[in-house]
């Protein structure tokens, strides 16, 4: 439509905002989506509140320096996610250069944005040191240029509570929001998003059964990333533990070749997961649309501004349930009350809107409960949760589609960090994941039952189909299960087996965690558990370069090289010893100078016995440590578990360099290592 397009420059969003009479500019900046999706919940409450629409804006799509020209009714939201160490998203790198570079100037050729009215909500996460810097960033320079703030800022915690914070955060905003504004709240009314229409025919060519890209179907040619992934055959699927009885750790390796797609050691693999067979029919049957999986569907945005559909169409009702959107997630508190308006009777209504408003009680049900969408509706319904959901045992909720569609968030892909080196294996890229699997904490209403992460039980779904494993698999609903899930069976465009093998859509994300080029310089990496899975990358790096060097210069070759040293961790060297076959040979073919230190925590331990980690190993070790950093201007790697691993270490890290400085330890040995991060010579790949 024409408001949508615009006329004119389509970088200049003041002209768009004044054709689509949009008093609300919302830019995200975004890596995963995740700030993306809280933008445009924003703009759906504004409209919903107060009548106001929005323009939701990728800062990189437009023109930054027409801020300035925001007329006096309108105002500017930014919703910004800090990344990694303190970094913005890569579409918000340029956004902070125009904020804080004291050379760009706005439209009037001034840096002053006197009394334009701003919110702001920052993404972040507390396990990192720094926590919502770029949110703050913004705050403050856009404070400094003279613009005023409405509300408190926003801070979202992504380790633990994003959404609480959000829902928290959000109401005492929009009352700033209204004063300031001079609006009032009932202005506005539900409105749909999407449109969708049932296609009675359709060409079957023509419609995407888990497709990610709307080029897949027209096989226009196209690189391969995020937003076009790369169906990529599996060539291997192996079990790394060798004691599996309750635990897995699965090795997969992709095969590229013909893709285009190129990667470094170091960088992530992004894979798209399925929701698993019992989530999918849940949900169908609660909807009522066990009959209509295979219903082909149009979706359309009512105003692609503010809702872009978020997979491509036309599609299947199944399908979008199965590769679209995210409902094997704890569902969140917000959804419950949308949803608590199409309750089939005034008990379930009643439920939804009590799990709604009461935080409490909604974080120790359905939190501690591990309570996905479906199941809240069934337990609300008063549907037996462990039983195999069927249309006949399980009541039906008239619930519009378009309202699933909007209140239920993407399927994200789920990252690795790359184990291979792309010098050995150009064509393949390798990934190591452990399998998460918990049990939820049962209430009054809610039965014991485990909870299966979604990305690592998929790959271990996989490995089992490929291998033709009969091995059990326990169900969400406790049981055994040793059939195959449908989109592993032959079948159809979407499922995950052709006449070749298996596949699944994936992409690489770059990063920075990277080898000195050099190889003199030492190097340390600190990588207990999975996270030593980019170092075998690094160290097959460091394989092919000596294998190269060797034979152009002799045998004398690695002499000059700096050691590299893998401190890891597991529970038993007979149990879930990580690539332990490999790490002899790497060692022989670099000639001494790659050294293995190994924790097994529960198998050696201390004279008063407790437990022996990677960082006291690094103790142990600590005036080569603190040898090669400091005289040998080495460099240090973390990867792992962020909140008590990769602390820890840090800690100790700290301590040894304190000490070598001749201080009195923790303070010289924290500046020590602040400095080392600014140079990049202390790197972390850690996840909570
Ligand atoms: P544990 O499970 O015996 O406590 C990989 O998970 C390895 O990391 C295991 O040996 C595990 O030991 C160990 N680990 C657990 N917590 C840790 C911590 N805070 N620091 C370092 N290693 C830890």
């Amino acid at each position: 439509t024409k408001a949508a397009n615009g006329s004119g420059n389509p970088r200049d969003f003041i002209a768009k905002m004044k054709e689509g009479k949009k008093r609300l500019v919302i830019f995200y900046g975004s890596q995963t989506g995740t700030a993306e999706e809280y933008a445009i919940r924003l703009a759906k409450e504004a409209k919903q509140k107060f009548g106001l629409t929005s323009l939701v804006c990728d800062p990189e799509e437009y023109d930054f320096e027409n801020l300035d020209q925001l007329p006096e009714d309108c105002a500017a939201f930014f919703v910004v996610a800090t990344y990694g160490e303190g970094e913005p998203t890569d579409n918000a790198v340029q956004l902070m250069q125009n904020l804080e570079d004291d050379s760009f100037e706005f439209s009037n050729g001034e840096r002053k944005l006197e009394g334009l009215k701003y919110v702001i909500f920052g993404l972040g996460n507390r396990t990192y040191e720094h926590y919502n810097l770029i949110g703050r960033k913004v705050d403050e320079s856009l404070a400094k240029m003279g613009a005023v703030r409405i509300g408190e800022r926003g801070e979202g915690d992504d380790d633990k509570s994003m959404e609480e914070d959000y829902l928290e955060w959000k109401d005492g905003m929009w009352d700033a929001f209204a004063t300031a504004m001079g609006v009032e709240e009932g202005e506005g009314a539900d409105t749909a998003d999407f449109t969708v229409t049932e296609m009675e025919t359709h060409p079957a060519e023509k419609v995407y059964l888990g497709e990610y890209s709307a080029r897949a179907l027209t096989r226009t040619k196209g690189i391969h990333d995020a937003k076009n992934p790369f169906a990529a055959p599996i060539t291997v699927a192996r079990e790394l533990f060798t004691q599996t009885a309750d635990r897995n750790c699965v090795h997969i390796e992709f095969n590229t070749e013909g893709s285009g797609i190129t990667y470094q050691h170091g960088d992530h693999v992004g894979l798209w997961p399925l929701n698993p067979d019992v989530e999918v029919e849940r949900l169908l049957c609660v909807l009522g649309l066990h009959d209509k999986r295979d219903t082909v569907i149009g979706i359309e945005s009512l105003d692609p501004a503010l809702a872009k559909v978020p997979f491509p169409v036309p599609t299947t009702y199944g399908t979008v349930l199965r590769h679209y959107i995210d409902i094997s997630a704890v569902t969140g508190r917000q959804i419950l009350g949308t949803m608590s308006k199409f309750a089939p009777n005034t008990e379930a209504e009643a439920y939804l809107k009590k799990m709604n408003t009461d935080k409490e009680l909604y974080q120790h049900v359905v939190g501690g409960g591990c309570l996905k969408l479906g199941e809240v509706l069934q337990l609300a319904a008063g549907n037996d949760i462990k039983v195999l959901p069927t249309p006949s045992n399980t009541v039906a909720w008239s619930i519009p589609f378009d309202i699933v569609v909007s209140a239920i968030p993407r399927l994200q892909p789920r990252y690795y960090s790359i184990s291979s080196s792309p010098k050995l294996n150009s064509n393949s890229i390798h990934a190591t994941c452990v399998v998460l699997k918990y049990e939820n904490v049962p209430t009054d209403n809610v039965p014991h039952k485990w909870c299966y992460g979604v990305g690592s039980n998929f790959l271990l779904n996989l490995k089992h189909a490929i291998n033709n494993e009969s091995a059990p698999l326990i169900n969400e609903n406790g049981e055994e299960r040793t059939a195959v899930p449908s989109y592993l069976i032959e079948g159809p465009r979407g499922s995950y087996k052709n006449e070749t093998g298996y596949k699944a859509p994936i992409h690489v994300r770059r990063s920075t965690f990277r080898l000195p080029t050099n190889p003199k310089s030492p190097v340390i990496m600190i990588g207990p558990g999975t996270g030593v899975a980019p170092f075998r990358g690094f160290v097959q790096e460091r394989v092919a370069l000596a294998r190269r060097s060797l034979e152009k210069n002799g045998p004398d070759a690695l002499n000059e090289w700096g050691q590299i040293s893998l401190f890891y961790g597991c529970r038993k060297s007979t149990e879930d010893f990580l690539y332990k076959e490999e790490w002899p040979q790497y060692q022989e073919e670099l000639k001494g100078k790659f050294k293995l230190h190994c924790a097994f925590s529960r198998e050696v331990y201390k004279p008063d016995g407790s437990k022996i980690y990677v960082q006291d190993l690094l103790w142990d070790d600590r005036a080569q440590i603190a040898d090669a950093i400091l005289n040998g201007k080495g460099y240090v790697y973390i990867c792992g578990e962020a909140k008590n691993m990769s602390k820890q270490v840090e800690d100790v890290l700290a301590r040894i360099l304190g000490e070598a400085k001749g201080g009195s330890g923790a303070v010289e040995g924290a500046a020590e290592l602040k400095l080392l991060k600014e140079r990049s010579r202390l790197m972390l790949d850690v996840w909570s």
